[in-house]
């Protein structure tokens, strides 16, 4: 699928991150996806922990946000003229977000920057714009000089095609430094007219503000006369009904939406003071339009994930599977005999390998990504779909207890660590230098000790995906005997009887 894909879509993908160069491999075709799961075209099931970037807080295909699209389907499709639902949607942003008076809706991440820049520089006068090394604020010229996202595992932070006179005015400064913030501000004449940053940053892996460094970004926009700027496209909506600004109570001039707050369909928006907001066209001078923005679908799937976040305990339930996540991880990596740096915040997480902290896009670069390559290959044999930097937790269903899946990390994690460890390979007893019994990968099958009913049982939750099962039995004190269904079953097999 993926030869057939590069035949007719450059790089094969629609998206560069879809690519997986980050980690190697191809990317799996999905076919469909339920709750907290994807299938894959052959089969495969995953549990997702990428959630369409971001988007799907609810999960896959959620009854009440598919019930929605398809009710705003059948009374047309769009009309490009205003309706109800967006009224009510910008309402309940005005309402949610301490920073926004009024609201314009968009159609992506991108568009929410690109117009939330337009309307700094018009408000202020200014041209230039302090970003910071490894955020990533979508495709637009100005804001693909030293990139997260795609940008950043993609070897390429500069783009090509990017005017030079267009990246001069975007200046860098390094997250959680102040200083350096303070040095752009003070070194180019009074003319920033905005700092944009990611208040918590998804795009270098999950990075945190350190405490003050939001509010001294705050402080240091408002001594110079810049807008700040919160890009809130990964954490609006999903760190708190508020987003980042109302956790960290820091609040923003501009704020740029994206993901959550379309449900799933391309639904962005920017939202803002109303002196700042009040400039955009047609009332003010700052041109924007797009003939999607506000689009009946997009708005009634936006719509109906906000109606479940809002219901009580929604943010509770995200917490406690971002801390469980963390939790399982920790104690499934707890033998590795390496640096390993696990950063959260509510259900947005990161594991670094090889390094003790990350705290910038520095030492987000020091990370092991050879390790985490084989990291993301092994868990996904096992039915993981990992990003290959930020996570979110399959959070998303919201009512799901948090032991149904959270189970897998320390049983699959031992699996794999010693592969990840960076240390030889513990010897030739099972398959692949692997050793043999659990840590072989082979779904808990002890072939010395396993008893006949708790090793099939075993396996069976380890192993099963789909069409492609391999049934086994064990003879107490023997080896597995494994009847299979499909190759991936087969490769299994070969593991299970050591090779
Ligand atoms: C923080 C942030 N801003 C902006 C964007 C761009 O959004 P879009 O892909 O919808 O254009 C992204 C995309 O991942 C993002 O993570």
């Amino acid at each position: 699928m993926f030869r057939r894909a590069t035949g007719v879509t450059p790089g094969g993908v629609n998206s560069p991150v879809r690519a997986w160069r980050a980690v190697g491999g191809s990317p799996r075709f999905v076919a469909r996806g339920l709750g907290p799961h994807l299938w894959d075209v052959e089969g495969r099931r995953y549990l997702d922990f990428i959630a369409s970037w971001g988007p799907l807080i609810c999960g896959h295909a959620r009854p009440a946000v598919v019930s929605a699209v398809v009710t705003a389907a059948e009374r047309g499709l769009g009309f490009g003229a205003p309706t109800e639902a967006e009224v009510e949607l910008a309402e309940i942003i005005v309402a949610a977000l301490p920073g926004a008076d009024r609201v314009r809706l968009v159609s992506s991440g991108t568009e929410a920057v690109m117009t939330a820049l337009r309307l700094a520089r018009a408000h202020t006068g200014r041209a230039r714009i302090v970003k910071f090394a490894g955020c990533y604020h979508g495709h637009s010229d100005g804001m693909l000089v030293q990139a997260g996202s795609g940008g950043l595992t993609f070897g390429v932070p500069d783009s090509a095609g990017v005017p030079d006179a267009v990246a001069a005015l975007t200046a860098i400064a390094r997250f959680n430094d102040l200083d350096s913030v303070a040095r752009i501000l003070e070194g180019g004449g009074g003319d920033a007219a905005a700092i944009i940053v990611e208040p918590v940053v998804g795009n270098m892996g999950t990075v945190l503000p350190e405490p003050g460094f939001l509010q001294g970004l705050r402080e240091l926009a408002d001594r110079h006369g810049a807008l700040l700027v919160f890009d809130e496209v990964i954490t609006g909506f999903r760190l708190a009904w508020g987003g980042a600004q109302s956790r960290f109570g820091v609040i923003p001039d501009l704020t740029c939406l994206g993901k959550v707050v379309g449900g799933g369909l391309p639904l962005a928006a920017v939202a803002g003071r109303r002196d700042v907001m009040e400039r955009l066209a047609p009332g003010g001078p700052v041109y924007q339009a797009g003939t999607l923005s506000g689009n009946p679908l997009a708005v009634a799937a936006g719509l109906a994930t906000l109606r479940l976040l809002a219901d009580s305990g929604a943010y509770e339930r995200l917490e406690q599977l971002g801390s469980a996540a963390e939790d399982r991880l920790r104690r499934g990596l707890s033998a590795l005999r390496r640096p390993v740096c696990l950063n959260r915040v509510g259900s947005m997480f990161t594991l670094f390998l090889g390094v003790e902290s990350v705290r910038d896009l520095h030492t987000a670069l020091a990370a092991d990504t050879a390790a985490y390559g084989r990291f993301f290959q092994g868990m996904l044999e096992q039915g993981m779909y990992l990003p290959r930097r930020s996570s979110r937790p399959p959070s998303c269903r919201l009512r799901t207890p948090v032991r149904t899946w959270c189970r897998w990390p320390t049983g699959r994690l031992r699996a794999w660590r010693w592969r990840c460890s960076g240390l030889p390979s513990p010897g030739p007893t099972g398959a692949e230098g692997a050793p043999r019994g659990r840590a072989a990968g082979c779904g808990g099958l002890e072939p010395g000790r396993a008893k006949r009913g708790r090793a099939i049982r075993r396996e069976r939750r380890w192993w099963a995906a789909g069409p492609e099962i391999a049934v086994g039995t064990v003879r107490p004190g023997g080896r597995a005997r494994v009847r299979v269904h499909g190759h991936r079953g087969r490769r299994r097999v070969a593991r299970i009887l050591g090779g």
